[in-house]
C-alpha cells in the first residue's frame, strides 16, 4: 500500500514527536561520569583532532557532558609537534588545549620522552650517525622547554617520559639510554620542571600490574626522589582485557605507589574483549598482527553475553579505583567512542573493537551503567 503525504504528516509528525521527545528525556536522564565521581576522582578521555577541531559533532557534545579532564591521544607526541629539527607544529595541540580551557578541563599533556613515535632525526646527526650525549641532550632541552614552555600555566601535568621499563623492570634500551645513559630521566624530569615549576609531573607506563615491572618503577621513582625529583603520579596505562590483570593486582598496584608517597592516575583505561593477537602481554605500540577473521569475531556487533561480562569487568574494576580513591587522582579513558578506539587499529589493523563505554553511535554501553552504579556504592 502506498501511503500519501497527505496521509501519512499527521502520523509522522505523532511518531516524530514522541521520538524526540524519548530522546531528549533521555539525554537529559543520562547521568555523567564527571557528576557521578565528582567527590573521588576526575574522569577524563583521550581526543583526537576531530574532537578537538569540533568536527565530530556527537562525540564532541559527549566529551563536553561527561568528562572533566583530557589527554591528547597523539596530538603532543614529538614525531607530530616537531617533526624536523627547526620545524614545530602547534595548530592541533594550540586547538586540544583551548578545547580544554574553554570546557574548563584538567589538560594532561602527553608525552615529552618516549622510545617511540620520536623521529629518527632526533638520535641522528646529518650522516645518520648517531649524535653524542650533548646534543641529545640539547635537543631534548629545547624541545621541553619549547612544548612546555608553550603551555605553561596551561597544561597542568605531563608524561615527562613515557614507557621506559622493559618487562622485567629493566632499563628499556632506548636511543635516550644508549646515548645518554641513566640520567637521561633525571635530566628530562629536571628540564620540565625548569619550563613549568608548577606543572604536575608524571611517569606513565603499562604492565605495572605485573610484579617485576612493578618493582622496576619503584626502584626508579625511589632514584628520581632520592635526586631530588618531585613525580606527582604514576600513570598506570590501563590497557586491560577481559582477564588481566586480577582486580587484585590492581588494588596491590595502587598500594605501592601510593606507599611512596605518589598519587596514582589510570591514563589510557580500555578493555579488549576481541581475542588476543599473540602471547606477549605487553602493549608494545610496535606490534602489528595480519588480520584474520578469527581475531575479529564481531564485526557484526557485540553479542550481548560478552556485552555483560564487559559491563562486570568494568564495574569491577571501579569498585576497585574506588577503594583506593585517597590515592587516584584521576581515570581516563583511551578514546571517547568505540569507533576512534586505537584498538580497531592496532596491534590488528581493521579489527571492530568494543573496548569502551560508549558505542559507534555515541550510545552508553551498559559499561556506562556499570560504572555510574559503582560510584552509587563506594
Ligand atoms: C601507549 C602510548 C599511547 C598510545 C598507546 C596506543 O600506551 O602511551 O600514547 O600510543 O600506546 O595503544
Amino acid at each position: 500500500m502506498r501511503v500519501t503525504t497527505r496521509q501519512a504528516s499527521p502520523v509522522l509528525i505523532l511518531v516524530m514527536g514522541i521520538l524526540t521527545t524519548v530522546l531528549a528525556t533521555h539525554a537529559y536522564a543520562q547521568p555523567a561520569l564527571k557528576d557521578a565521581y565528582k567527590d573521588y576522582f576526575l574522569v577524563g578521555a583521550a581526543l583526537n583532532e576531530a574532537q578537538v577541531s569540533g568536527t565530530d559533532s556527537c562525540e564532541v557534545a559527549l566529551i563536553k557532558k561527561q568528562f572533566n579532564t583530557i589527554s591528547p591521544e597523539n596530538l603532543l607526541k614529538w614525531g607530530l609537534v616537531h617533526p624536523e629539527p627547526n620545524k614545530y607544529d602547534f595548530g592541533p595541540s594550540d586547538r586540544y588545549v583551548e578545547f580544554g580551557r574553554e570546557n574548563r578541563m584538567f589538560i594532561v599533556g602527553h608525552n615529552l620522552v618516549w622510545h617511540y613515535e620520536t623521529p629518527t632525526w632526533v638520535f641522528q646527526d646529518d650522516k645518520g650517525n648517531p649524535v653524542d650525549r650533548d646534543t641529545l641532550l640539547a635537543r631534548m632541552r629545547e624541545h621541553i622547554l619549547t612544548v612546555v614552555g608553550r603551555y605553561k600555566g596551561k597544561i597542568g601535568g605531563w608524561d615527562v617520559v613515557n614507557e621506559a621499563l622493559d618487562e622485567d623492570g629493566t632499563l628499556r634500551k632506548s636511543p635516550w639510554l644508549r646515548i645518554i645513559g641513566e640520567d637521561y630521566l633525571l635530566k628530562a624530569y629536571q628540564f620540565a620542571h625548569e619550563a613549568d615549576p608548577q606543572a604536575q609531573l608524571y611517569y606513565n607506563d603499562y604492565l605495572l600490574e605485573n610484579p617485576g615491572k612493578r618493582e622496576g618503577a619503584i626502584a626508579l621513582i625511589k632514584k628520581l626522589q632520592s635526586q631530588g625529583i618531585h613525580i606527582a603520579a604514576i600513570g598506570l596505562q590501563g590497557h586491560y582485557n577481559l582477564n588481566w590483570p586480577t582486580t587484585e593486582d590492581v588494588g596491590k598496584t595502587i598500594q605501592a605507589f601510593s606507599s611512596l608517597g605518589l598519587k596514582v592516575m589510570i591514563t589510557e583505561l580500555d578493555i579488549d574483549v576481541l581475542p588476543p593477537a599473540s602471547h606477549s602481554q605487553a602493549a608494545e605500540i610496535g606490534m602489528n598482527f595480519e588480520l584474520q577473521a578469527k581475531l575479529n569475531p564481531y564485526t557484526n556487533g557485540l553479542p550481548d553475553s560478552v556485552q555483560q561480562t564487559l559491563a562486570k569487568r568494568y564495574a569491577d574494576l571501579f569498585a576497585v579505583f574506588l577503594k583506593h580513591r585517597d590515592s587516584i587522582t584521576r581515570v581516563t579513558f583511551w578514546g571517547v567512542t568505540d569507533a576512534n578506539s586505537c584498538l580497531n587499529y592496532w596491534p590488528v589493523k581493521g579489527r571492530t573493537s568494543y573496548p569502551l563505554l560508549f558505542d559507534r553511535h555515541c550510545q552508553p554501553k551498559p559499561a556506562f551503567d556499570a560504572v555510574v552504579q559503582a560510584a552509587r556504592h563506594p
